[in-house]
């Protein structure tokens, strides 16, 4: 079983004898290997059981240090880049030759990201390759966003885990790809599309229904075992289901004592924001994941702002 610690020296020792590392990110907790190396990428794959054509994401200490990774970067990258790194956005760019096909799934282009958490932060900048991290969990389950998670799920298959506390934003990284100069969404997630077009009047969103560029847009994903039904209507949605052991999740506890005494309750938020929500929402599915319902109901949130993000993960996680 992995060891839980704080100790940067020894996650270092471990990556840089090729073992893998779980780390805390801003985001979620990744699974962390040398990015340069078939050897330890082949095991991020295995760990994960993670089909080999799912790129992962090459992650940084500094904006500088995507320069001997990436090909070409456009002024706009730059611009976002100096907006929100280190933070929760990840680019899609040209990848140089030398990076392996096995990280990148056999694509021309690479991902890449500097984390906003210190303590991996601290980490990269004692090695001198980039890690390679995926979230820390089986392919298609829940991210972890707690050390606790990822000991559940693949504790007993990797030597350490950094224990860098709860993800502030409980939410994976917003993926943009480029055409000419301007940003493409893959992936929502914890940067808003709002905050990026503070920074780039023109956004574009790639959804499932235009060509898939990455498969995180495949449409079932991050899933807890337990059947999860996300519903704009919660009353609607109880009807049929009244002989089943139910748990109802909302962004705010309003209607809770209009919910049958029998209904296990959680709430996102106490007050509706949306931040506060993305950050439980993870560890919210993870405990009622294991509190054995028949069925999670979990409400949508407002498509507004990172509401749409949690939204997104919500139907992907839905039946
Ligand atoms: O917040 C995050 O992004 C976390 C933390 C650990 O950094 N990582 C994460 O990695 O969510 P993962 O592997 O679970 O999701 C990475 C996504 C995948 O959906 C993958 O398809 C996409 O990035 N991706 C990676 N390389 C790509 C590429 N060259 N083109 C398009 N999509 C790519
Ligand atoms: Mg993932």
């Amino acid at each position: 079983m992995a060891e839980i610690g704080f100790d940067l020296e020894k996650a270092a020792y471990f990556l840089k004898n090729d073992e893998l590392v779980a780390i805390p990110t801003e985001t979620v907790y990744g699974l962390a290997g040398n990015g340069l190396k078939n050897l330890t990428i082949e095991k991020i794959y295995k760990v994960k059981n993670r089909p080999g054509n799912n790129p992962l994401i090459l992650h940084v200490p500094t904006f500088e240090g995507i320069e001997p990774i990436v090909k070409k970067i456009p002024e706009m990258a730059l611009k976002l880049a100096q907006a929100y790194w280190p933070g929760p956005l990840t680019f899609v760019l040209p990848k140089q030759d030398h990076i392996p096909d096995l990280a990148t799934g056999g694509l021309p282009t690479v991902a890449v990201r500097v984390p906003a958490h210190e303590m991996t932060r601290s980490l990269l900048s004692l090695l001198d390759f980039p890690l390679a991290a995926p979230s820390a969990n089986l392919s298609n389950r829940i991210s972890p966003t707690t050390a606790e998670h990822v000991a559940f799920q693949i504790g007993d298959k990797i030597p350490y885990i950094l224990n860098g506390g709860q993800c502030t934003q409980g939410i994976e990284s917003t993926i943009i790809g480029f055409e000419g100069n301007i940003p493409v969404i893959y992936r929502h997630g914890a940067l808003s599309i709002e905050e990026i077009q503070k920074i780039s009047s023109d956004v574009l969103i790639r959804n499932e229904h235009r060509k898939i560029v990455a498969p995180g847009m495949f449409s079932k994903h991050y899933a807890p075992k337990t059947r999860l039904i996300a519903t704009r209507n919660i009353h609607k949605s109880l009807g049929g289901l009244e002989d089943q052991k139910l748990a109802v999740l909302t962004l705010t506890p309003e209607i809770h004592n209009c919910l049958n005494d029998s209904i296990h309750k959680a709430c996102m938020s106490s007050n509706g924001d949306l931040f506060e929500a993305a950050h439980n929402l993870y560890d919210l599915l993870y405990k009622l994941d294991a509190m054995n319902f028949d069925c999670i109901l979990v409400e949508y949130v407002p498509d507004t702002g990172i509401g749409i993000s949690i939204n997104d993960r919500l139907k992907r996680a839905s039946v």
